[in-house]
């Protein structure tokens, strides 16, 4: 019998603990490659999608300062990109992680209410972390509503 791909095995059965985990470790490892000159600040993020995937992106800065893409986006696209459209769980890993509102929108675009946000605190070079949990769901009060627009 063909063997099933590591996700189809796996992730289905993981724990939000498990999942936690792993977008931890992804978040930091897609950090490390962020592309940051200007502002110095570095951001990783890694997506659990649907089908058990993990997809990850960092901040990509340009001299023309308004081109930056950060790494939410990043992570986001290169899933949609790879055909998939559910999100899961999200982390971010920054010296203080939080979302900016442009990637509140693009991650709402894809997540169903109860996806976990899991936010990493941490600097790489200090030992302590500081994980905060929340839900896409809370991510954007009064958003703009695609349907409520008819689109
Ligand atoms: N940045 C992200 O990558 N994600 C966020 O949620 C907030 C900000 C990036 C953009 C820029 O490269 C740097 O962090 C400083 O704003």
């Amino acid at each position: 019998m063909a063997k099933k791909p590591a996700h189809k095995n796996t992730a289905k059965k993981l724990s939000r603990s498990a999942i936690r985990a792993r977008l931890v470790e992804a978040a930091k490892a897609a950090q490390k490659n962020s592309y940051s000159p200007y502002s110095r600040y570095p951001v990783g993020a890694a997506v659990m999608m649907d089908s058990g995937r993990i997809y990850t992106g960092c901040n990509v800065e340009n001299a023309s300062f308004g081109l930056t893409v950060c790494a939410e986006r990043v992570a986001i696209f290169n899933a949609v990109s790879h055909g998939e459209k559910k999100i899961r769980a999200l982390c971010v890993a920054a010296k203080s992680a939080k979302p900016c509102g442009a990637c509140r929108q693009v991650i709402i675009e894809f997540a169903p209410k109860d996806a976990g946000m899991i936010y990493v605190d941490w600097q790489p070079l200090e030992k302590k972390q500081k994980i905060t949990c929340t839900t896409a769901g809370k991510l954007l009060p009064q958003s703009f509503n695609p349907s409520e627009a008819g689109l």
